[in-house]
């Protein structure tokens, strides 16, 4: 992607360069503003069943148990908390492994559905769960939930709203399928597109000529964002920085945000953020912070409908 600003890299890491990015505000505006939402749509409903399988083996390499008790309290602890039975669970993936972490914990009797784009891994999760009366999944695209479901207590989703980019038409959608909650996950990276679409609508980067983010120089080219420079305030996760910015579109969307931060699941530093993180300080190219965390982390948001 070619935005006539600068790349620096920072470090390597095999295959992986980190470099900072500085781009004209302008271009990263023109750039999203061309975004076709059913390309990107047709994209992510056309991944292979590898994709997802291969994101939940790299989740379950490092801290998998941690992460599990972790979401079980923290999200589990919420729907219990509330009493919610109906739940709807956003890009469940090939895997659904907020299913698979969250069901034995949740209240009888329950019902559970799981939307996603891809037909592939609707097709899949039927296969593997459907037998469990209380499980379906349903394909379709968060934008245009219209009659494939029914509004449900709560919208769940891990690594989902990282891959949206018409915001505005998912959050009046997510706010019709919801009856009192929303609440979001995220431990990798966004898709780079995502983010640079909430920066073209950040005031506060906006009003200044260049952005500036850091990003992965990946084979691929999907160039993920791992920080994502506030002015006046530092670099923060693009996660959080994800969870951050969703939160204040949904507020113009009938949600209040009544939660919202990064999560501590495990010392365990070596992964994606932390990893970064750690060698980011030692370069002294960023301070240690609780916003710049080196153990194990996950960000949340939570909405609820006004
Ligand atoms: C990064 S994967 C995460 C999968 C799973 N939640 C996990 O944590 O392993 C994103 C998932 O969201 C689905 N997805 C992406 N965009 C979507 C959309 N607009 N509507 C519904 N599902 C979508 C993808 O098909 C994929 O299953």
């Amino acid at each position: 992607m070619n935005f006539c600003g600068s790349k620096e890299r920072i470090f390597s890491i095999g295959k992986f360069s980190l470099e900072r990015w500085i781009v004209p505000s302008s271009k990263v505006v023109e750039f999203f503003s061309q975004t076709d939402v059913d390309r990107h749509n047709a994209a992510q409903a056309s991944q292979s069943l590898e994709y997802t399988d291969e994101l939940h083996e790299n989740r379950q390499a490092v801290s998998f148990e941690d992460l599990t008790a972790t979401l079980q309290n923290h999200v589990g602890g919420f729907i219990r908390d509330k009493d919610y039975r109906k739940i709807l669970e956003a890009g469940p993936g090939s895997q659904d492994f907020l299913y698979q972490a969250l069901s034995p914990t949740l209240i009888l009797p329950y019902s559970w559905t799981s939307l996603d784009i891809n037909q592939l891994y609707v097709d899949r999760l039927n296969e593997q769960f459907g037998q469990n009366g209380s499980y379906r999944a349903v394909q379709g695209p968060l934008r245009d939930m219209k009659d494939r479901v029914e509004p449900h207590d709560i919208i769940i989703g891990n690594e989902v709203l990282d891959s949206i980019v018409d915001f505005e038409n998912v959050f009046r959608n997510i706010h019709e399928k919801t009856k009192g909650h929303v609440f979001h996950t995220q431990q990798f990276l966004p898709s780079f597109r995502t983010i640079q679409g909430l920066i073209s609508l950040d005031p506060r980067i906006m009003e200044h000529e260049y952005c500036v983010w850091l990003a992965w120089n990946t084979p691929d080219d999907t160039q993920p964002i791992s920080h994502v420079m506030i002015p006046d305030v530092g670099f923060m996760q693009s996660n959080q920085y994800l969870h951050e910015r969703l939160s204040a579109l949904a507020q113009s969307n009938g949600f209040k945000e009544i939660g919202q931060g990064l999560k501590k699941y495990s010392e365990n530093a070596d992964y994606i953020y932390e990893r970064i993180n750690k060698i980011l300080i030692e370069q002294n190219i960023l301070e240690p912070s609780p916003l710049i965390p080196t153990t194990s982390h996950y960000a949340y948001m939570i909405l609820e409908k006004k």
